[in-house]
């Protein structure tokens, strides 16, 4: 799988992991335009702290162009990486995890799956994958993750996902202020390695788009800039870690 990944990296920019019914792509452009579906519906915003939105406007495109497909890929930047997962069979975007950096440095993974796509086994396809890309593609030691202890789904999807508890549950509070037992959770990977050549910092990143297009393999991969991209509305399931909860 990584001899691929790197090879289509290092020609595209893209970093697109098959597993038996998705295609994991690091996020491009248009992709992230359905982020917010998958955590616009009731249930996801109650686990997530969220107030009640507006119905997001629908993406232009209702399904995700062909996974090869470099147009609007974005500069990996190690503090905010979006994966989109994809189904095969139908090319219809089925899910969406995102690895945040918060103020302790920790690296936070979380992730939704479209409403009418749960319980089928994407969202434990999904982050799989991209914890391995994580891990042996970018060279992210440890993943942190997050979840109310009540939310059975999450907690199921974590344990089976290969993380481990950091510790017992502790109080959080949420963004609109409800407050929970949450789980924290660990994932190690020994042989994590870093392989992309695209990697960048924040910082190096902003630098990179202040100035030109570095010069490099992929003329269509972009420089991120925050403010230069859709954000979704918070992927993660509660708020980034607060350093005291993060050891
Ligand atoms: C939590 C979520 C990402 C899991 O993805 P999913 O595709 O639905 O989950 P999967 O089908 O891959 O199943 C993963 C595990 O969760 C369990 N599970 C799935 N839906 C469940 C449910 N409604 N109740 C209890 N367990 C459930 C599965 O049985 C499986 O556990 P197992 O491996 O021990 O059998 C998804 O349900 C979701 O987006 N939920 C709403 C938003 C949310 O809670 N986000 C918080 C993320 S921390």
């Amino acid at each position: 799988m990584f001899d691929r990944t790197t090879a289509l990296c290092r020609r595209t920019g893209l970093h697109v992991a098959t597993t038996r019914r998705l295609w994991v792509i690091s996020s491009r452009a248009d992709d992230l335009a359905h982020h917010v579906f998958f955590q616009a519906d009731e249930q996801a915003r109650h686990w997530q702290g969220r107030w009640p939105e507006e119905e997001p406007p629908a993406p232009a495109q209702a399904l995700a162009r062909p996974p090869a497909d470099p147009t609007g890929a974005l500069m990996p930047v190690v503090e905010m990486l979006y994966f989109t997962a994809v189904e095969r069979a139908t090319r219809l975007p089925v899910a969406g995890v995102s690895i945040t950096t918060g103020d302790g440095g920790a690296h936070q993974i979380g992730g939704n799956v479209h409403p009418d796509h749960r319980g089928k086994g994407y969202g434990r396809e999904a982050m799989t994958a991209a914890c391995r890309l994580a891990h042996r593609h970018f060279g992210i030691a440890t993943l942190v993750a997050a979840c109310e202890v009540a939310n059975s789904a999450s907690m199921r999807w974590l344990a089976g996902c290969g993380f481990a508890h950091d510790g017992p549950s502790r109080p959080h509070v949420l963004p609109n202020g409800r407050e929970i037992d949450a789980q924290w959770w660990t994932r190690t990977d020994q042989r994590a390695r870093r392989r992309c050549a695209w990697l960048r910092t924040l910082a190096e990143a902003t630098a990179v788009t202040a100035e030109r297009q570095p010069a490099g393999p992929a003329v269509n991969v972009r420089p991120v800039a925050m403010a230069d991209q859709p954000q979704p509305a918070g992927p993660v399931n509660v708020r980034p870690a607060a350093p005291d909860l993060i050891r």
